[in-house]
């Protein structure tokens, strides 16, 4: 399947000079979605993976169905005051603007291994910020897994020895 026929891009979203790449021109069809996951699946199913971690909000409709299908838990990435419980938090800077990510304080045990998941790879500021979250609660990132990965803004760049991989890339 190829899968950059189901995402739409649209210009100058959220501001002027971004091509936007729309996720939800493929989520709303049940086999390419399907298809979707399932081709994540096969990218990290030689890894051994006790919890899937995913940033607000995108990443929860790739992450929560991945660790569905890898039979893992997973563990939501939040903005700064949407989680109940304790948490740590850490300021991070997006491809547009600002924004503080936490995690629940016990949501990782020390030694636990954990791949990321998102929508998208852009700067990689989200992920670098999620992998300093992860690594605070003792867990060892094994890989960060996404459906896009925007190759000219180089995002790979900033999470060196982290294992990336993505299916789709904009180049
Ligand atoms: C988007 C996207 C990634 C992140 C990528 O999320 O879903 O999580 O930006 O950008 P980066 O690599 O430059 O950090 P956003 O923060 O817009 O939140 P949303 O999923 O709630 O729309």
């Amino acid at each position: 399947m190829n899968f950059k026929d189901y995402i739409r891009v649209i210009p100058d979203f959220p501001q002027p000079g971004i091509r936007f790449k729309d996720i939800t021109t493929l989520l709303k069809d049940g086999a390419a979605y399907r298809a979707a996951i399932d081709a994540l699946k096969e990218l990290v199913k030689d890894k051994q993976i006790d919890l899937i971690a995913g940033p607000e909000a995108r990443g929860f409709v790739i992450g929560a169905p991945l660790a569905l299908a890898l039979g893992v838990g997973f563990v939501p990435i939040r903005k700064s005051g949407k989680l109940p419980g304790n948490t740590v938090e850490a300021n991070y800077d997006l491809e547009y603007g600002k924004d503080k990510l936490a995690i629940h304080s016990d949501s990782i045990s020390p030694g636990q291994k954990v791949l990321i998941a998102d929508d998208l790879l852009a700067t990689g500021g989200t992920i670098a910020t999620s992998i300093k979250l992860i690594e605070q609660l003792g867990g060892e990132v094994i890989g960060a897994t996404f459906l896009i990965e925007l190759g000219y803004l180089a995002g790979r760049d900033k999470l060196q020895g982290i294992d990336v991989s993505s299916l789709i890339t904009y180049e």
